[in-house]
């Protein structure tokens, strides 16, 4: 089988991170059990209180390290009592006595760790960090000027057609009438999306020409002059990033991570950002009403037929406004040619039967694992740069 014949279906991505859980959730007493890519991983912290996360299927006889315990710093299975520290390694098997030597394939996959914006996140994959795609940067967070909120939510919608959604100016005007959100005048609407590429993704910014180009109720506070601009990207599959300048000095710019959980579900880390009306007083204002907007959206996407991006482009009717949704997909086409695309088919088959995890760096270090890694599309180095996903209408 060929990439080109592979339906889209669920595009799946190892060698990016993934936002696991918010770090006050992952703690050094119980572990903590996520489902992200339709696999299993436990969080907790260790004794330096590093948050480390795990393939959370125990390799003696499959017991969910999740639902056990932490001790000393490690997670202990429920099951047998096998223990396995931070990096993966099993330090102890209560059945073979604390003297005994320990099987060599006792091991589970660890995954690096970053922890920021209050998110534990976990890069799932195997490169070595020099080659890893970055964990999109927040060069605003932490400075005194800019106030930042997260919400966690989940949604019955697939990953792709969420990223989609932040990339598409125009829905703004539709899903979004009373909710503050900029919206393009119609002139602007017939012209391409004016995108451009940056590293690992691709983005568009567009300045406010004039007065009707921002229709918003927040405008009514501003206290700039200038009239603003906003735009948004998408770096990797799942981090996108949209920045709503009403002026110079009023800025509201929010940075969703997001989880696909499986083929219909996804949890979003949404880090939103301001650096006006930082006073505590307006947080529980601007929480309702971004949320607000948040549902929105969510009522529109998990009403979407079907769930998944259809294969080909054929079964949409694309337009100059979605081009930058179009560039995502070119994006996704990279990924699959370097061989990081999950491959969905064999996985289905295999899912029940065998115990799966995404392969960790130290996959290429040392062999000899027990579970089996996820079935990979092989890449396809032709399609990777040259072939369009489709054709502008
Ligand atoms: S299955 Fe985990 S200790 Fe036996
Ligand atoms: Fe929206």
């Amino acid at each position: 089988m060929t990439g080109k014949d592979v339906r889209r279906s669920f595009l799946m991505y190892i060698n990016f991170w993934y936002p696991i859980a918010r770090s006050s959730d992952v703690t050094a007493e119980k572990p903590l059990r996520v489902q992200l890519l339709m696999l299993p991983f436990v969080a907790f912290r260790d004794e330096d209180g590093q948050a480390r996360v795990l393939a959370d299927t125990c390799v003696h006889r499959g017991g969910s390290l999740s639902a056990g315990w932490v001790k000393h710093g490690c997670v202990v299975c429920p099951y047998h009592g096998w223990t396995f520290s931070g990096d993966g390694k099993c330090v102890r098997v209560p059945s073979l006595g604390d003297d005994s030597k320990l099987p060599a394939r006792a091991k589970v996959d660890s995954y690096p760790v970053q922890e920021r914006y209050g998110i534990v996140f976990a890069f799932l994959g195997d490169l070595p960090e020099s080659e890893r795609p970055p964990l999109y940067d927040i060069e605003e967070f932490g400075t005194g000027e800019w106030k930042s909120q997260l919400y966690v939510f989940e949604l019955a919608a697939y990953y792709e057609r969420s990223i989609e959604n932040g990339l598409d100016p125009i829905h703004n005007e539709f899903v979004h009438p009373a909710q503050g959100a900029p919206m393009l005048s119609p002139e602007r609407q017939r012209e391409p999306v004016p995108v451009e590429d940056i590293p690992w993704g691709s983005k568009f910014y567009i300045p406010f020409g004039s007065k009707k180009d921002l229709n918003t109720a927040l405008a009514s506070d501003r206290t700039g002059e200038r009239l603003g601009a906003a735009g948004s990207w998408h770096q990797g599959p799942n981090q996108l990033v949209t920045w709503i300048d009403l002026t110079a000095t009023n800025s509201f710019h929010q940075y969703l991570f997001e989880a696909p959980v499986d083929e219909g579900h996804t949890r979003i880390f949404f880090v939103n950002m301001r650096n006006w009306l930082t006073e505590e007083r307006h947080d529980q204002r601007i929480e309702e009403v971004t949320l607000k907007v948040v549902h929105e959206d969510i009522g529109v996407l998990e009403k979407l037929n079907p769930v998944r991006t259809p294969d080909t482009n054929t079964k949409e009717i694309l337009v100059p406004s979605d081009y930058a949704v179009v560039r995502y997909r070119e994006w996704l086409k990279k990924w699959d040619a370097r061989g990081w695309r999950v491959d969905m088919k064999a996985l289905r088959e295999k899912l029940g039967d065998v115990a799966m995890a995404i392969p960790s760096p130290a996959r290429r270090e040392s062999g000899n694992w027990v579970l089996d890694t996820v079935p990979l599309l092989p890449g396809d180095a032709a399609e990777a740069v040259s072939k369009p996903v489709g054709k502008r209408a």
